[in-house]
């Protein structure tokens, strides 16, 4: 099948199924153009909590569907591509977690979304990008140690952000961890009159010169789509993953938009296709589901992040 009469056979089926298609960014263009909506982390978390359909297809990776599924009990999460991991996630074992816990036995744990079921169930409050920030003043009280979990460029960020001191595990996105101080300072002189968006994944949060750089903005994925919505400027370098490049020229033809890498790119989230979302929805496969004994602890610190 091309790929409009795919597009148009997942429509049709989405209707007849009444089901709600959610996509994060990072997915190829052509499924973000189909979905119901298309969002971050934290968006999708919300979308999907406050879904009535029967049936939701989750655009996305393994971590964000569980996340689904553990919001919705009662409902048919779907993945197209169930075995599609994250580097992030990978990085920290609810073992790991408990260890780090017992070496601090009254701290409390700050995980990013981007980590397994398991290891929410062991986390006090959950956290993405776009709140990251919101989610540690919430919790950072100078009396107990904060722990913060899997990602060292997140937090480290947050730390700097807050001029907090918390604990930060040292995991990383295998996308991001290449963007680095030296791509960054590389395209700042190429492009001098470019603003640089850049997310805080990214591996230069702890440049002094790139932070302190009036051209250099860290947000994460949806707040670099504001940004260049917002801005005035007329050209923009994206620092993040290249997926997020589709909405931002959707939205802003005119405007002129550079990936910082050719090679930014998650082949997890890339894994998903027009062929395995049509597929999935026709045989209603994929489905993700998590026991119920971890879901009802994991429910805990994500509805914790929600209530914010
Ligand atoms: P956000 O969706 O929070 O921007 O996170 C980026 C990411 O790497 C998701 O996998
Ligand atoms: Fe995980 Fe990085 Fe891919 Fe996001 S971009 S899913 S954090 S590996």
């Amino acid at each position: 099948m091309t790929p409009s009469r795919l597009q148009n056979s997942i429509l049709e089926l989405k209707k007849k199924k009444s089901a709600l298609i959610l996509a994060h960014y990072y997915v190829d263009g052509a499924v973000q153009d189909i979905a119901d909506f298309v969002g971050d982390s934290l968006e999708l978390a919300r979308k999907a909590a406050a879904a009535d359909a029967d049936i939701i297809v989750f655009c996305g990776v393994h971590f964000m569907a569980e996340t689904a599924a553990i919001l919705c009990p009662g409902k048919k999460v779907l993945s197209p591509t169930p075995g599609a991991g994250c580097s992030l996630a990978d990085s920290i074992k609810a073992d790991d977690l408990k260890q780090w816990k017992l070496a601090h036995p009254d701290g409390i744990i700050i995980s990013y979304v981007n980590t397994t079921a398991e290891t929410k169930a062991a986390t006090d409050i959950c956290c993405t990008s776009a709140n990251a920030v919101k989610v540690a003043e919430s919790v950072i009280d100078g009396k107990r140690p904060v722990l913060f979990c899997p990602d060292l460029h997140l937090g480290t960020y947050v730390n700097r952000v807050l001029g907090a001191d918390m604990e930060i595990w040292n995991g990383s996105c295998f996308v991001h961890r290449k963007i680095t101080s030296r791509l960054i300072r590389r395209a700042i002189s190429e492009y001098p009159a470019a603003e640089i968006l850049i997310h805080p994944e990214s591996d230069c949060s702890m440049d002094e010169e790139i932070v302190n750089n009036p051209k250099c903005f860290f947000y994460s994925t949806s707040g670099i789509i504001k940004h260049v919505k917002e801005s005035s400027g007329e050209q923009f370098i994206i620092a993040t993953e290249n997926g997020v490049l589709h909405k931002i020229r959707k939205e802003c033809p005119d405007k002129r938009i550079i990936p910082i890498s050719e090679s930014a790119i998650c082949t997890y989230m890339k894994k998903l296709t027009l062929e395995n979302l049509y597929k999935t929805l026709l045989n209603e496969t994929g489905r993700i589901t998590v026991p119920e004994d971890i879901a009802s602890r994991a429910l805990v610190p994500i509805h914790r992040m929600l209530e914010l």
